[in-house]
């Protein structure tokens, strides 16, 4: 059986944690779909548009990875592209709660399932928005963001 997950998110912008688990996921399931949220009515720091493009020049080498936008509820979007599994990093307790209750939802009103991944444990401090506000402040986020990120970041944020 071939099985394709969905790993969805915001990722404004991607961490050095969302690509471990991308990666991770790549080499568990046969195919793997990043969707990147695009809320129209909410601006981020990049577009959707710079998202995805931030996120193809980083998994380029993962050849059954493919980043994808959508907008409106998830399990329409895995409907319509045939995908029944979500993959979700948890980073700790913080992230089960609320992960766990979009599972339950997620499975209620589409039938999605949901594998959660581990964090690994060098990771697991890091959040695209504590990065932006260290980031901010002056500080040294080498490491947590891919360098052509935090080229990116610096040429928005400072
Ligand atoms: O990176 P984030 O912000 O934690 O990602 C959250 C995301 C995009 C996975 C979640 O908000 C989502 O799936 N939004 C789409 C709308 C939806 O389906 N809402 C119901 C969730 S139970």
């Amino acid at each position: 059986m071939s099985i394709a997950v969905v790993c969805p998110g915001s990722f404004d912008p991607v961490t050095a944690g969302h690509l471990d688990v991308f990666e991770r996921a790549a080499a568990r399931f046969d195919r793997v779909v990043v969707a990147v949220l695009g809320n129209p009515s909410k601006h981020g720091t990049f577009t959707v548009d710079e998202r995805c493009e931030l996120i193809e020049a980083e998994t380029d080498h993962l050849d059954n990875l493919e980043v994808d936008r959508f907008e409106g509820l998830l399990v329409d979007y895995c409907n319509r592209r045939g995908i029944g599994v979500v993959c979700k990093g948890v980073r700790g307790s913080g992230d089960l709660d609320y992960e766990l209750q979009m599972a339950q939802m997620n499975r209620r009103v589409g039938g999605l399932e949901t594998v959660f991944m581990a964090a690994s444990p060098e990771h697991a401090f890091l959040s695209s928005s504590l990065i932006k506000e260290v980031l901010r402040g002056g500080g040294d986020v080498t490491g947590m963001v891919p360098e052509r990120v935090e080229v990116a970041l610096r040429d928005r944020l400072t």
